[in-house]
């Protein structure tokens, strides 16, 4: 007799949500968590604790840049940086306590430790073998690293380590203008460090419209970040508190070198799967290190289950989270799905960037035929009150049938906007669609309206 249903290897969003899924599917369940809290990467050190220091850093910007204006007199706040990582930490507690309760609530078991997979239908935790139907595998990722550069999480720092400087650096410099770069720079770029981003390509987070990524590096710019673009980095010298990086300018080959008191390597995450056993159980790994699944996340290896950032797609929470449900769907019989078209993406930053679907760069790829629809946030009047006309929302269709293909905003509140342009796709709209839906006024939502409304008859206060 099996011990368990389906034992989940991980507890970030992706393992903790697969997890209440099988349970409230009727699957006894176990979670395997190696760390002192639940959560994973997310949780403690990325996407949660980020967003609170954004939080507060953006409350000091808008106390140093808005408030005078508003008739909002007074000294700007001082930051008491000790007190600020405290804040972040209480709320990281908070969180992986909220997750602790939900194991708890729905009777799922916490085993804790590293998991091995001595054998399908095995898991090895500590010294204990637990037997089960189902393993997935949701073990995330951690920072990759790049040749020359020694991370020691103190002067040269991952996402992890800039989660907890010992204090506020005078110079900062970023290795990467992808999203966790841009997020942590703006921290620190508002917290009063000098920052340059050396970024290998000509254009910040690859992958993303072109329009938007102009338009966002302009926007950082003019915030105080600087940019150099088209630079590989060599490698970093650090001595005792100061570090030398090296990098080299693709377009001539020459060879420059700035000084930082902290450097934050955001080149990219890998796939985390040490120690599981994958090469003595023969599970098939791709080129890139990530788990191979089939349409079912299930792996070569009957019973074994891969999601989240271990398999191929964008390393991002909430696909792992869908994946996790989807994954525990098919285990229980039922029918798991994942609509990999409409998964969007946002930046934290200020303003937000945010995307979903096709970009037009990707549309030019495939040959379609498109329509483009803007609207710029200084024609909307909530945004132009509250200091955030900066910016634009782009939605994407079909030229012959109108379908939302895509859509792209810079702009307030742009990571909650998306969501009515991912529901609208979800259904099948049309441009017309969103277009004939009354948006409530004055709200930022009524940009996402124009824009729809640019795509046939035209944007009303364009
Ligand atoms: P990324 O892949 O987004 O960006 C890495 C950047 O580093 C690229 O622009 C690349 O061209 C550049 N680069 C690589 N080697 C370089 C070199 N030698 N010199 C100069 N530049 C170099 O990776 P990032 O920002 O580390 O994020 C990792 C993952 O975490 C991403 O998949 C991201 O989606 C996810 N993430 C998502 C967040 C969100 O959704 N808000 C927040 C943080 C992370």
């Amino acid at each position: 007799m099996a011990n368990y249903d389906v034992i989940i290897i991980g507890s970030g969003p992706g393992g903790y949500v697969s997890a209440i899924r099988c349970a409230q599917l009727g699957l006894k369940t176990a979670i395997v968590e190696g760390r002192e809290t639940l959560g994973g990467t997310c949780l403690n050190v990325g996407c949660i604790p980020s967003k609170a220091l954004l939080h507060a850093s953006h409350m000091l910007h808008e106390a140093e840049h808005n408030f005078g204006a508003m008739g909002l007199k007074g000294k700007s706040p001082s930051v008491d940086w000790k007190q600020m990582l405290s804040y972040k930490d209480n709320v990281i507690g908070q969180n992986t306590k909220g997750i602790e309760f939900l194991m708890k609530k729905n009777k799922i078991d916490w085993l804790k430790g590293w998991a091995t997979i001595p054998e399908p239908g095995k898991v090895k935790v500590g010294d204990d073998i637990h037997e089960t139907k189902n393993i997935v595998i949701a073990s995330g990722s951690e920072p990759a690293s790049l040749p020359g550069v020694d991370v020691d999480e103190k002067i040269v720092v991952t996402s992890t380590g800039a989660l907890e400087l010992g204090k506020i650096p005078k110079k900062l410099v970023v290795i990467g203008a992808g999203v966790i770069g841009l997020e942590l720079g703006s921290v620190y770029a508002r917290l009063g460090s000098e920052v340059t981003v050396v970024e290998f390509m000509d254009a910040v987070t690859p992958g993303m419209d072109a329009e938007v990524q102009r338009s966002f590096q302009k926007l950082l710019t003019k915030q105080g970040i600087t940019f150099i673009m088209g630079a590989a980095v060599q490698g970093t010298e650090t001595n005792k508190t100061k570090v030398k990086v090296t990098y080299k300018l693709r377009k001539d080959d020459s060879e420059h070198v700035i000084d930082a008191d902290t450097v934050l390597v955001a080149t990219g995450r890998k796939p985390f799967t040490d120690g599981l056993g994958l090469d003595a159980l023969g599970i098939e790994i791709s080129k890139r290190g990530q788990i191979k699944v089939g349409a079912d996340w299930q792996t070569n290896i009957k019973g074994i289950y891969a999601i989240g950032d271990v398999i191929d797609g964008p390393m991002l929470a909430h696909k792992a989270e869908d994946e996790g449900m989807a994954a525990a769907e098919t285990i229980a019989g039922k029918h798991g799905h994942v609509n990999y078209g409409v998964i969007p993406g946002v930046i934290y930053t200020h303003p937000e960037v945010a995307n979903v679907g096709e970009t037009e760069e990707t549309l030019k790829e495939q040959g379609r035929s498109y329509k483009v629809g803007k609207f710029s946030f200084m024609g909307n009047g909530r945004a132009k009150a509250n200091f955030a006309g900066d910016g634009f929302v782009k939605i994407l269709a079909d030229k012959d049938t109108d379908r939302i293909l895509g859509a792209h905003i810079i702009g307030p509140s742009a990571g909650e906007l998306i969501h009515e342009i991912c529901v609208a796709m979800e259904f099948g709209a049309s441009a017309e669609d969103l277009a004939m839906t009354c948006h409530a006024h004055p709200t930022y939502s009524e940009a996402v309206r124009e824009a729809a409304l640019a795509l046939g008859g035209g944007a009303i206060h364009a």
